[in-house]
């Protein structure tokens, strides 16, 4: 079995990229297992209060969910045609390397995706996250990126993705990612 952390990063009630994580976990391919994780809880970095006090509890639980996963796929929103704040915010914490967690996303395969009500799908988003991967020595997957336009139109009231072409990409994504991950494994 292959094992991924999934990482939705938006704290928004009804956000569409927690709706996709929930999407995907649903459409894993057979020997693929995705875990969703997302970042309420992590609180604003602060060097002070990770020597004083150490690692805030929801950022442990993240750095231990994804040390002990295959690879992590990241469903980031877009804010300003880059990342947004509060899932850098987050991915510092869990990197953190005065509280052990510099080696977290070194050689682990981490893969992007993501959905926006705008027409372009984050990849704007996605570009931004590629020097920041690269920093942490991730084994960037380039395959294939999951970016889905439209994301008010995406999902039925059952929270499924409702049209066959869109959920195909996912599918496409999730397989094509899983046996990367597996032959690295
Ligand atoms: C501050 C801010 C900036 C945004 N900038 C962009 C953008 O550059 N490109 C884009 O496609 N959507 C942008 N959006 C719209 C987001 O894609 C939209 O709010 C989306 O629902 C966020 O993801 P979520 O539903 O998972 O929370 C922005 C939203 C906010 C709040």
């Amino acid at each position: 079995m292959t094992r991924l952390v999934g990482l939705s990063g938006s704290l928004r009630r009804n956000s569409f990229n927690r709706s996709l994580l929930k999407e995907a976990v649903r459409l894993a391919p057979e020997g693929v297992e995705i875990e969703p994780h997302g970042i309420e809880g992590v609180p604003l970095y602060n060097a002070d209060v990770e020597k004083e006090e150490g690692v805030p509890e929801a950022v442990a639980r993240l750095r231990t969910a994804i040390t002990s996963a295959d690879g992590l796929i990241l469903f980031s929103p877009e804010y300003n045609n880059s990342l947004p704040g509060v899932f850098k915010n987050a991915i510092d914490w869990i990197t953190s390397n005065p509280s052990g967690g510099g080696k977290v996303l070194s050689g682990k395969p981490v893969a992007l995706a993501g959905t926006t009500p705008g027409g372009f799908g984050t990849i704007l988003s996605q570009n931004a996250w590629l020097p920041v991967l690269h920093t942490l020595g991730a084994d960037i997957f380039s395959g294939k990126r999951l970016m889905l336009a439209h994301a008010g139109k995406l999902f039925g009231d059952d929270g499924r993705i409702a049209d066959e072409e869109n959920r195909d990409k996912v599918v496409q994504f999730l397989a094509a990612f899983g046996a990367y991950v597996s032959v690295k494994g």
